[in-house]
C-alpha cells in the first residue's frame, strides 16, 4: 500500500495523529507525510484538520468500504450469487474496470465497488463526481440469455430494485425519472449508467453502473451541474455505507433473477407508482432535437409514452427533463 493509502487508513480512525508518528509508524519521512496530506486534501478532497503541537485529523468520520464487512451483511444466500466482490481505492470508473475484466475470466455476479473514481461516467458521457470515501460507486456484472427486444426495459427494473433497497435504509418516497433517475424531492440521489455486450439475439453481458450520493461533501458540490440531494441530509445522520452497499447487492441479485425470469412485468407497478414525470410537461431530449409533450407513463416494454398533439407514441430513448 503506498504511502498516501497508509496515512488515510491511520487517521480513519478519527484521532489526530502527528506527522512524526505517521512518520515512523510508516517508516517514512515527516516530508513524505506532508506531501501524502496535500495529496488527500487537494486531490482526494479529503478535509483535513492540522492543528499544530496535535497533529492531522479527518474533519469528517470516514468508514472504509471493507468486503467482508459487506459480505456479512449480505448473509450467506445471497454472498454465493456473487462471483466476487473486489473494493478497490481508487479507480478511473468501475464500469471501466468491469468492462476490462470481460476479455479475461470475470464471470455474471463479478461485483465492483471503489473508494474513489478518478474519471466517474454518467449517461450522455457527462462526469458523474465521485470525491474519496463519501458515495457508492458500484458495478455489477450480469449476463442475460435475452435478445435485445427483452432487455429494453432492464434499466426500469434496476431503477425500481434501488428504490427497494432506499426503502429498506429507510428512504420509501423516492421517485424515478424515466429510465432510471433516482430522485428525492426532485434532487437526485443515485444515477444509473448501464453497459452492455452482445448479440442482438443474446446472450448480453451487462454492466449495471450505480452511483449514490451517500455523505456527500461540500467540497464536491461545486462539481455537480443539476440539483441533487444525499442519503446522510435526507436521514440526517452519517451512514455506514457497507451496509448501503450490502442492501443495494441483495436488491441487485433479486432483480436480475426476477428480470431474466419474468421480465419488466414485476417492476412495472412500482416503477409506476414512482414515476415522477407521469401527466406533466416534459421535454425529450435527443441529440439532434428536442421533442415537447405531456409524458404519459411507461408501456409494458418500459418505452416512455410521450403525447404530442394528442397522438401518443413509445420511446426507447431519449433524455428526459421536467419542464416544472
Ligand atoms: C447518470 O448519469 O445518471 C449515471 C451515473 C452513473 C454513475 C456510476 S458510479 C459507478 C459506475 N461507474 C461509472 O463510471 N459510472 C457508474
Amino acid at each position: 500500500m503506498n504511502t498516501v493509502n497508509s496515512v488515510l487508513r491511520i487517521l480513519s480512525d478519527g484521532q489526530f495523529h502527528s506527522g512524526s508518528a505517521l512518520g515512523d509508524a510508516l517508516s517514512v519521512s515527516r516530508a513524505a507525510v506532508w506531501k501524502a496530506i496535500q495529496k488527500l486534501q487537494h486531490e482526494w478532497h479529503l478535509r483535513i484538520n492540522a492543528i499544530p503541537g496535535k497533529g492531522y485529523q479527518l474533519a469528517v468520520p470516514l468508514t472504509l468500504l471493507n468486503k467482508d464487512t459487506i459480505l456479512s451483511a449480505m448473509g450467506p444466500q445471497f454472498q454465493s450469487r456473487l462471483y466476487d466482490l473486489h473494493v478497490l481505492w481508487s479507480v478511473d470508473s468501475t464500469n471501466r474496470y468491469v468492462l476490462k475484466q470481460l476479455s479475461g475470466d470475470a464471470g455474471p455476479g463479478l461485483a465492483v465497488l471503489a473508494e474513489h473514481q478518478s474519471a466517474g461516467r454518467g449517461r450522455r458521457g457527462r462526469h458523474w463526481a465521485s470525491p474519496f470515501g463519501r458515495n457508492l460507486y458500484l458495478s455489477l456484472l450480469w449476463e442475460f440469455e435475452l435478445d435485445a427486444a427483452q432487455l429494453s426495459g432492464f434499466s426500469l427494473a434496476i431503477a425500481v430494485a434501488i428504490s427497494r433497497a432506499l426503502a429498506k435504509a429507510k428512504i420509501g418516497d423516492v421517485m424515478l425519472k424515466w429510465p432510471n433517475d433516482v430522485l428525492w424531492q426532485e434532487r437526485k440521489l443515485c444515477g444509473v449508467l448501464l453497459e452492455m455486450k452482445g448479440e442482438s439475439s443474446g446472450p448480453w453481458q451487462v454492466v449495471i453502473g450505480i452511483g449514490i450520493n451517500v455523505n456527500m461533501d461540500s467540497i464536491t458540490k461545486e462539481e455537480i451541474g443539476q440539483p441533487w440531494v444525499d442519503m446522510q441530509s435526507i436521514l440526517g445522520q452519517h451512514l455506514d455505507r457497507n451496509r448501503i452497499a450490502a442492501l443495494i447487492l441483495k436488491e441487485l441479485l433479486v432483480a436480475v433473477d426476477q428480470y431474466q425470469r419474468l421480465g419488466l412485468a414485476p417492476f412495472l407497478p412500482e416503477w409506476r407508482a414512482r414515476d415522477i414525470c407521469r401527466d406533466k410537461l416534459v421535454e425529450l431530449h435527443f441529440p439532434n432535437k428536442i421533442l415537447s409533450g405531456t409524458a404519459r407513463g411507461v408501456d409494458n416494454s418500459g418505452a416512455l409514452l410521450l403525447e404530442r398533439d394528442g397522438v401518443i407514441t413509445p420511446y426507447h430513448a431519449g433524455e428526459v427533463s421536467l419542464r416544472f
